[in-house]
């Protein structure tokens, strides 16, 4: 892979010389989806595909960018000596610049430009973050260049601020934790509240995660996200006239519904609903999974998509077609949507001999039903950003 990349690079830039290479992951969320902007749990991993970076130092003021996976778009330049701001022309360099920009409001200004270069084997707009791995990668790049103080958890956070402020998507806290701080073999048990966290040991003795993508494009920003987020604010307005909590999170499920008629819509009372139970089944799943109740894990990742569907309205007929055909595959523990939704991908726990027999019957269904076909992943959890 670094060969490749090195190859790639020099194509483009004309030498390698100062070239260092960086990987920073995609994710995906086991439980515990649509709870990080409600004050909640989650529960998700690090994978070990995710976002290459070959990038050097420039002696200039001038960023060039260009990625293998949108050849077509060529070299990128942004130039650092005026005020950054986002611009559909830089296109998915809207990302990396976020990041730039992000530095310099939390006061480490970048002033010396780069030659940068990515590939990601993340699919794209699949729900597994690739936009998330570019922005920890890019902080990674900036950490290591330019010596800032700032520990991975604060690149989580600058990822978050420049997705928020620069690209105009309201996400959580969720995917560039979970990116920025992953850790192999290990789920991260994440409390959004006050950004508390263990890792938990994913041991599916026997069984693997796999990921199947709906190819349904999606893209955040377009998609109902914020309207989510905004349902939930009102909710939580609502039942604060009466009770004394800062977020969704701080509820158990009969405390929701001892207060829930505060809440004047019956669609508002579906989105808080699935916030609560939400996370309560992450508390949940995450105890199953110490104690090697994978069968309990599975019921609660099933029982969080049908909160998704139901409740929540964000899965569709292309996530549904997939999580229900799997719930009826022989050998699947449990099978849910993950990430934002509406399109993107499932996530499901298979037993390893179940796995071909899996791609086939949910590959085939999905076929005839939506007209077009799935990708299947299964993946490893691996670590956060490195250089490599
Ligand atoms: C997206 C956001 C996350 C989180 C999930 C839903 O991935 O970026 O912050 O809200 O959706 O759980």
């Amino acid at each position: 892979m670094k060969e490749k990349l090195l190859a790639k690079f020099q194509e483009v830039y004309g030498d390698t010389e100062g070239a260092r290479v960086f990987f920073a992951p995609g994710r995906v969320n086991l439980i515990g989806e649509h709870t990080d902007y409600n004050g909640g749990h989650v529960f998700p991993c690090a994978l070990t595909i995710g976002t290459y970076g070959v990038a050097r130092k420039r002696e200039d003021q001038t960023c060039r960018f260009y990625s293998m996976n949108f050849e077509k778009l060529g070299v990128i330049t942004v130039d650092l000596t005026s005020p950054l701001k986002p611009d559909e022309k830089l296109n998915w360099v809207n990302y990396p610049a976020g990041i730039i920009w992000a530095f310099g409001e939390k006061g480490m200004k970048v002033s010396q430009g780069m030659d940068v270069l990515l590939f990601g084997n993340i699919p794209n707009g699949s729900g597994l973050s690739s936009s998330a791995s570019v922005e920890v990668l890019t902080g990674y790049i900036l950490k290591t260049f330019f010596g800032f103080n700032v520990t991975n958890q604060d690149l989580a956070l600058i990822g978050q601020f420049s997705e928020n402020k620069f690209n105009g998507v309201n996400c959580g806290i969720m995917d560039q934790f979970a990116i920025a701080m992953g850790k192999k073999d290990n789920a991260i048990f994440l409390d959004t509240a006050d950004l508390s966290y263990t890792y938990a040991p994913v041991k599916l003795e026997g069984a693997k995660i796999v990921i199947s993508c709906s190819n349904k494009k999606r893209g955040l920003g377009d998609s109902k996200y914020n309207e989510r987020r905004a349902e939930c604010e009102e909710a939580l307005a609502e039942l604060q006239t009466k009770l004394d909590i800062k977020s969704l999170g701080e509820l158990t499920e009969e405390e929701f519904e001892a207060n829930k008629s505060l809440i004047g819509s019956e669609v508002r009372q579906r989105r808080a609903k699935h916030a609560v139970y939400e996370n309560q089944r992450t508390l949940k799943a995450v105890d199953a999974l110490k104690a090697n109740d994978i069968a309990t894990f599975g019921k609660l990742m099933n029982a969080s998509h049908v909160s998704l569907r139901d409740d929540y309205e964000v899965t569709g007929i292309e996530l549904d077609t997939l999580v229900e055909t799997a719930w009826n595959v022989e050998g699947v523990i449990g099978s849910r949507m993950t990430g934002a939704g509406f399109g993107g991908c499932t996530v499901s726990l298979v037993k390893d001999e179940a796995i071909e027999n899996f791609k086939e019957q949910v590959g085939k269904t999905y076929l005839e039903k939506i007209g077009y076909a799935a990708d299947f992943y299964v993946v490893e959890v691996g670590d956060g950003p490195a250089e490599i």
